[in-house]
C-alpha cells in the first residue's frame, strides 16, 4: 500500500502543506507538491480571490502528472473565494485520474464544509476517469496580513482519525 500511494498538494500560506506533511509523517506515502511557475507574494489576496473566481489555470513548475505506478492520490487544496485556486485548476486539468482513487483533503478559513469545491473537484475528477472515496476539511485560522500557517498539532488529531477511518493506518 505504500509505494502505491502518492499525496500531492498545492499550498500558498502554509496550512494544507502541513496537513500534507502530517499525513507523510503518519504514513510515509511519497509526497510532491504543486508549485507555481510565478512568485506569488503573500498577501495579495485580491488578485489571488480573483484568479480563483475566474476559474484561472496558472503555469506550474515541471512535474510528472502522469502519477504512474500509484493506486491511492491524496490530493491537497484549499478554499479561494469559494472555489479553487488556479495551480489547483491547472493540475486537475493537466493530471492523469484514469483508474485512480483519491482522497481529498481541503484546508479553509470558514467554519463549513466546502461542498462546492468537493463537488466541483469531484466532477473534474470523475471526467477523467478517476474517483473521490473520501474527503476531509480542516478549519484554519487565517490572517492576511501575518500569513502564518497553522501548527501540526492542531490538525494531529484529525489527521490521524481520518487516515485510520479510511484504513491508511494499521491500528
Ligand atoms: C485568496 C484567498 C481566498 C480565500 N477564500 C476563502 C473562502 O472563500 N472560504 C474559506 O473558508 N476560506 C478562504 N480562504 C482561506 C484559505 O482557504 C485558508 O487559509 C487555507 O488554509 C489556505 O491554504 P494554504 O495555507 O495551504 O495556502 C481564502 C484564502 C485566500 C488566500
Amino acid at each position: 500500500m505504500k509505494n502505491r500511494s502518492l499525496i500531492v498538494y498545492y499550498s500558498w500560506v502554509g496550512n494544507t502543506e502541513v496537513v500534507a506533511k502530517e499525513i507523510h509523517r503518519l504514513t510515509k506515502f511519497d509526497i510532491q507538491k504543486i508549485e507555481e511557475k510565478k512568485t506569488r507574494k503573500l498577501g495579495k489576496v485580491a488578485g489571488a480571490a480573483m484568479g480563483a473566481v475566474f476559474g484561472l489555470k496558472s503555469s506550474l513548475k515541471p512535474m510528472d502528472f502522469a502519477m504512474e505506478g500509484y493506486e491511492n492520490i491524496f490530493l491537497g487544496v484549499q478554499v479561494w473565494a469559494g472555489k479553487t485556486a488556479p495551480a489547483v485548476n491547472k493540475f486537475l486539468k493537466e493530471a492523469s485520474f484514469e483508474d485512480k482513487k483519491v482522497w481529498l483533503f481541503i484546508t479553509k478559513a470558514d467554519e463549513k464544509i466546502p461542498q462546492q469545491v468537493i463537488d466541483s473537484i469531484t466532477q473534474r475528477i470523475e471526467k477523467k476517469g478517476g474517483s473521490v472515496f473520501d474527503s476531509m476539511a480542516i478549519t484554519t485560522k487565517w490572517d492576511p496580513k501575518t500569513n502564518i500557517p497553522i501548527e501540526p498539532e492542531d490538525v494531529q488529531e484529525a489527521t490521524h482519525e481520518w487516515l485510520q477511518k479510511e484504513g491508511f493506518l494499521e491500528e
